[in-house]
C-alpha cells in the first residue's frame, strides 16, 4: 500500500485482519512509524521504495492510496523504476477518470497491470468493509479478486466488489456514487432547512425526525449520520456542535466533474448540478450577509405548524427526490456506458452500493431488484416497482416544494427533482420554441413534426 493515511492505514489493517501479509510505504517517515508502532503480524511500514517494492512478492499487487492527480503520475513514474513487468498497480483514490484512461493504456503498453478502482466507505469502511469499484485490467481483477472479495464489506453474504468494466469504469462509476452522495447531503441539507426555518422545530425534533425516518424506507448511511449530528454536543455544551460549524460547504471535486461527465455526453442530472451549484453559493458567505440584509422573506408566509401530518409529506417529498436523484445517476451511467464501452453491469453496481459505501441504502435494493426485472432497463422511471412507490409521494413533493417557494426557503434541489420529473413525463416540451427562436435569430434551421429534413424560416419577412 502506498499512502499510509487513515485510508491506506485502514485498508492495510483490513488486509492483515484477513490473513495477508502485507506492506506500507509513505514518504512520511512518522506514518511509517504510526503503522509499524500497530506492531502487527503481517503489517510492515517502509519509507525506502526499494526495501518496499523488494518486501513484496512477484507478481507484485501495489495498490495506492493517495490524493488525486499529479501525485499519483509521480508514484506511478516512481513504482515502475523499481517494478517488474507483469506486476499490478491498483489506484484506489478518486482520479479523475480521464486520467485512468491515460493511465491504463501507458501501462498497458509498458507491460503492467493497471486497475483504476474506485474505493468508498470513508475510515471506518476502510477499516471494516468498504464497498470497491476496480475497472480496466480484466486479468488482473481476477488476480487480486479474492483478496478484494475478503476486505470488502458484505451483504446477505455477498461482497461489495465486483469487476466493474473497461479502462476506466471504476473510477468513472465512483464519480457518479460520489454525485449522487452530492445529491443526497444538499437534499438532507434542504430537509434540515424545512425542518428548522419552515416548521420551526428545534434541534431535538429534528433529530427525532430523522431517527423515525431512518426506521422506515429512506434507511440509509447518510440518515443514519445525520440523525446523530442532530443529537451531538461537545463535552459540557449547552448546543448542538452543528450550530458551531461555518456554513460554508468544502468539495474536493468529484460531484463537479460528475456535473462535467454528464454535460459532456447531454445528459441531465440536474439534482447533481445544483448540489454542487449550492456548495458554491455557501462560499459567498459575505454577499450572502449583504443580500439577507436587503431582501427579507415574503411577509405573507406562512408555514403549516409542526404536526406529524407535514413531516410525512416532507418524508414522501424526501423519498421522491432521492429516487430521483438516483435515477439521474444511474441514467449518467447507461449513457457513459454507451458512449465509452464500458460493459457496466447497472444491477451489479447497485447490487455492490447496498453496503460499504456512502450512499448505502435500503432504496437501493429496489433498485437492484428493478435491473434484475430488467438487465436493460433505460432509466429508472420506467420500472413499474418504482413507479408504484413514486407515483404515491408526488402530492409529497409538490406540497413542500410550493409551500417552500411560498415560505421563502430555499428547496432549490427538492425543485430539481420536481422539474425534472414534470418535464420527464412530457410527451411535448416547450423546446419548439428553443428551435423556433434558434433559428430566428441564427439561421440554425429546425426540424418539423412529420416531415424529413431540416428547415429555415426567415421569420422578419411578412408570411402572407
Ligand atoms: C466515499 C467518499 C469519499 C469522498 C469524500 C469527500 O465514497 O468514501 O465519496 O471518496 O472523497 O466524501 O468528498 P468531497 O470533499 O468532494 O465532499
Amino acid at each position: 500500500m502506498i499512502g499510509l493515511g487513515t485510508m491506506g492505514s485502514n485498508l492495510l489493517q483490513n488486509i492483515a485482519d484477513h490473513g495477508y501479509s502485507c506492506a506500507g510505504f509513505d514518504i512520511d517517515s512518522k506514518k511509517v512509524a504510526t503503522l509499524n508502532q500497530l506492531n502487527r503480524d503481517g503489517i510492515k511500514g517502509f519509507s525506502d521504495m526499494n526495501d518496499f517494492v523488494k518486501s513484496l512478492n512477484s507478481p507484485r499487487i501495489v495498490m495506492m492510496l493517495v490524493p488525486a492527480g499529479k501525485i499519483v503520475d509521480g508514484v506511478i513514474e516512481e513504482l515502475i523504476a523499481v517494478l517488474e513487468k507483469g506486476d499490478i498497480i491498483i489506484d484506489g483514490g478518486n482520479s479523475h477518470f480521464i486520467d485512468t484512461d491515460r493511465r491504463f493504456l501507458d501501462l498497458e503498453k509498458k507491460g503492467y497491470h493497471f486497475i483504476g478502482m474506485g474505493v468508498s466507505g470513508g475510515e471506518e469502511g476502510a477499516r471494516r468493509g468498504p464497498s470497491m469499484m476496480p475497472g480496466g485490467d480484466r486479468e488482473a481483477y481476477n488476480a487480486v479478486k479474492p483478496i478484494l472479495k475478503k476486505i470488502a464489506a458484505h451483504v446477505n453474504g455477498e461482497p461489495t466488489v465486483a469487476y466493474m468494466g473497461e479502462r476506466s469504469a471504476g473510477h468513472f462509476v465512483k464519480m457518479v456514487h460520489n454525485g449522487i452522495e452530492y445529491a443526497l447531503m444538499q437534499l438532507l441539507s434542504e430537509t434540515y432547512e424545512v425542518l428548522k426555518n419552515g416548521l420551526k422545530l428545534k434541534d431535538n425534533e429534528i433529530h427525532e425526525v430523522f431517527k423515525k425516518w431512518n426506521e422506515g424506507r429512506l434507511k440509509s448511511y447518510l440518515l443514519e449520520i445525520t440523525r446523530d449530528i442532530f443529537a451531538y454536543k461537545n463535552k459540557g455544551a449547552k448546543y448542538l456542535l452543528l450550530n458551531d460549524i461555518k456554513d460554508e460547504a468544502k468539495a474536493k471535486g468529484t460531484g463537479k466533474w460528475t456535473s462535467q461527465a454528464a454535460m459532456d455526453l447531454n445528459l441531465p442530472i440536474p439534482i447533481i448540478d445544483i448540489a454542487v451549484s449550492m456548495r458554491d453559493l455557501s462560499k459567498y458567505k459575505t454577499l450572502r450577509t449583504r443580500a439577507s440584509q436587503i431582501y427579507s422573506n415574503p411577509k405573507d408566509a406562512k408555514y403549516s405548524d409542526s404536526s406529524e401530518k407535514y413531516i410525512a409529506t416532507m418524508e414522501e417529498a424526501f423519498y421522491f427526490a432521492m429516487a430521483s436523484a438516483y435515477a439521474q445517476g444511474m441514467h449518467l451511467l447507461y449513457r457513459a456506458n454507451e458512449e465509452y464501452k464500458y460493459e457496466l453491469n447497472l444491477g451489479v453496481i447497485a447490487k455492490i452500493w447496498r453496503g460499504g459505501c456512502i450512499i448505502r441504502s435500503e432504496f437501493l435494493e429496489d433498485i437492484y431488484a428493478a435491473y434484475k426485472r430488467d438487465a436493460k432497463l433505460k432509466h429508472l422511471f420506467l420500472d413499474h416497482g418504482i413507479e408504484n412507490s413514486l407515483v404515491k409521494s408526488i402530492p409529497g413533493i409538490r406540497t413542500v416544494v410550493s409551500d417552500a417557494a411560498r415560505g421563502g426557503i430555499a428547496v432549490p434541489a427538492f425543485s430539481a427533482a420536481l422539474g425534472y420529473f414534470d418535464n420527464f413525463r412530457s410527451e411535448n416540451m416547450p423546446a419548439n420554441l428553443i428551435q423556433a427562436q434558434r433559428d430566428y435569430f441564427g439561421s440554425h434551421t429546425y426540424e418539423l413534426i412529420g416531415k424529413e429534413g431540416v428547415f429555415h424560416t426567415e421569420w422578419e419577412e411578412p408570411n402572407n
